[in-house]
């Protein structure tokens, strides 16, 4: 229990009358009364009724229901996100805050869910949007944010039927709470408007409790999230395949061209790439997070694509291959890529329910350093290797990390609970383990360098081990150059 006062419930004010804002680029420098008038009426009304709940709606009403467990009378504040200038007057896609998608399955600019502490325990749950457009008072075709500019909205009606949740009208939930007292905490960094109503009653220490919070419950999958994650992998695998297709295009042209493929993919089965898609040629595979993409691809070299189609749902994949342009790999490049892959076999051996969440991590490590050994690279044995982590001038980064709505996902969860924890069934990781030698590296032999290799792969941790939901792309070296061949094979 809190020592703090039930906050008084937030009161629903009139609806307030808002000033419409014009659009900035002028297209309208008067409107006759006449046309005002005019597009008053004569449209027809397309309320839906009776509309299915989304999918999804039973997993986010049991979620608000831990959250609200964990924080009992107190109001908490999770908003959706607004959107972003990217100049003038245009803006970044929108895509809904990671917390708020989760706690509501909707994704809308703007959005806020707030639980407000109910007087007998628990809360009540409500969702703040932004409601169709008022046709009177000329908003819909004269504000920026009309729907005759950016599309139909959902109206709160129907918002309320899809989500199964109250939903009100946003723009009186600043005045709301900044009127409101008691306990509030708040997800902070993605809605000013609404931060800028509680700075008085906020403090950021209790606010990172509740992203604490937050990124923890998302640690094990549940059913949903498990069908989500292998739907954006089987996009993700569909979307490689393009990119083996159209290799002699990219070869013509540049590593663009196959960002521009693999995007493709994304945009037409799911709502975007879950993260800057790595299409590193050459030596660009050894610059960890090459997303600039405008290098040559050339034959010869390996292509090292790391890219995730994310769902409709906002759920990623995050898949890396390393691929020989031409088809074959070199010996030199074969005999990296082998080390890479025994230390992944490694890693993904070491994913089950109870093991040491670092097990994985540990266990490729140790393969990579025992080939750097042997291959005179650094001087063994490799206990000592592993111990000063010598390695890690060639291996770079870690060997995994938890995925689901975010591509690092629950990335404040405690060390207890994440880093320094136990796997546990449900929980989705990748394994990913990598070599990379830096074309300017004068420690390794001539022909090393600008050879970068990484293989990556989303594990869900099972009941009895794990299953590897990205199986459907090759992995061995004799598998993918088998794979390529059968992809191009079929292009002529
Ligand atoms: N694509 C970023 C990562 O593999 O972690
Ligand atoms: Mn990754
Ligand atoms: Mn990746």
């Amino acid at each position: 229990m809190t020592e703090e006062p039930t906050p008084d419930a937030l009161e629903t004010p009139e609806a307030e009358e808002q000033p419409i804002k014009q659009r900035k680029n002028g297209l309208y420098p008067g409107v006759s009364d006449e046309l005002a008038e005019s597009m008053k009426s004569g449209w027809a009304d397309t309320e839906l009724h009776d509309l299915s709940p989304i999918e999804q709606a039973p997993d986010t009403a049991r979620r608000r229901a831990a959250l609200s467990a964990r924080f009992p009378g107190e109001r908490l504040v999770v908003p959706a996100g607004s959107l972003r200038t990217r100049s003038n007057d245009t803006e970044y896609g929108f895509r809904a805050a990671t917390e708020y998608a989760y706690l509501t399955g909707d994704q809308t600019e703007n959005g806020v869910l707030v639980l407000e502490p109910d007087a007998g325990g628990g809360h009540q749950a409500t969702v703040y949007l932004l409601p169709r457009s008022d046709r009177e008072n000329g908003e819909f075709w004269l504000d920026g944010q009309g729907e005759l500019w950016v599309g139909r909205r959902h109206s709160l009606g129907e918002a309320e039927q899809l989500l199964g949740l109250p939903a009100k009208d946003v723009r009186e939930l600043a005045g709301r709470l900044g009127d409101a007292t008691g306990p509030v905490r708040a997800v902070r960094g993605h809605d000013a408007g609404i931060e800028a109503a509680l700075t008085d009653k906020v403090t950021a220490e209790r606010d990172e409790e509740l992203r604490v919070f937050l990124s923890e419950q998302r640690l094990v999958k549940d059913e949903f999230e498990i069908a989500q994650l292998q739907r954006a992998v089987d996009s993700t695998v569909r979307g490689f395949e393009d990119v083996v297709k159209v290799l002699d295009k990219a070869e013509a042209t540049s590593e663009r061209y196959i960002e521009g493929t693999f995007f493709l993919r994304a945009r037409v089965e799911g709502n975007d790439v879950g993260y800057g898609s790595i299409c590193a040629s050459g030596p660009h595979a050894t610059t960890l997070h090459w997303v600039r993409n405008d290098g040559p691809v050339r034959s010869g070299d390996l292509l090292l694509l790391d890219a995730g189609v994310e769902t409709t749902t906002l759920y990623t994949a995050d898949v890396t291959r390393t691929l020989p342009v031409s088809g074959t790999y070199t010996p030199l490049q074969r005999k990296i890529y082998d080390a890479v892959h025994e230390a992944q076999e490694a890693g993904i051996a070491a994913v089950k329910p109870g093991a040491k969440y670092r097990d994985f991590h540990d266990a490729a490590q140790r393969v990579l350093a025992t080939r750097l050994v042997e291959w005179g690279l650094v001087e063994g044995p490799v206990e000592r290797v592993l111990e000063l982590g010598l390695q890690r001038r060639w291996t770079l980064h870690g060997t995994g990390h938890m995925l689901g709505l975010d591509v690092h996902d629950c990335a404040v969860a405690r060390t207890e609970t994440y880093v320094g924890g136990t796997l546990e069934p449900g929980m989705c990781l990748t394994v990913e383990p990598g070599l990379y030698f830096q074309p300017d590296d004068l420690t390794v032999p001539e022909e090393y360098r600008g050879i970068g290799v990484r293989i990556e792969d989303d594990i869900l941790v099972t009941e009895d081990g794990n299953r590897n939901l990205s199986a459907g792309l090759p992995r061995s070296a004799d598998d993918v150059e088998a794979w390529m061949a059968r992809i191009v094979a079929q292009r002529s």
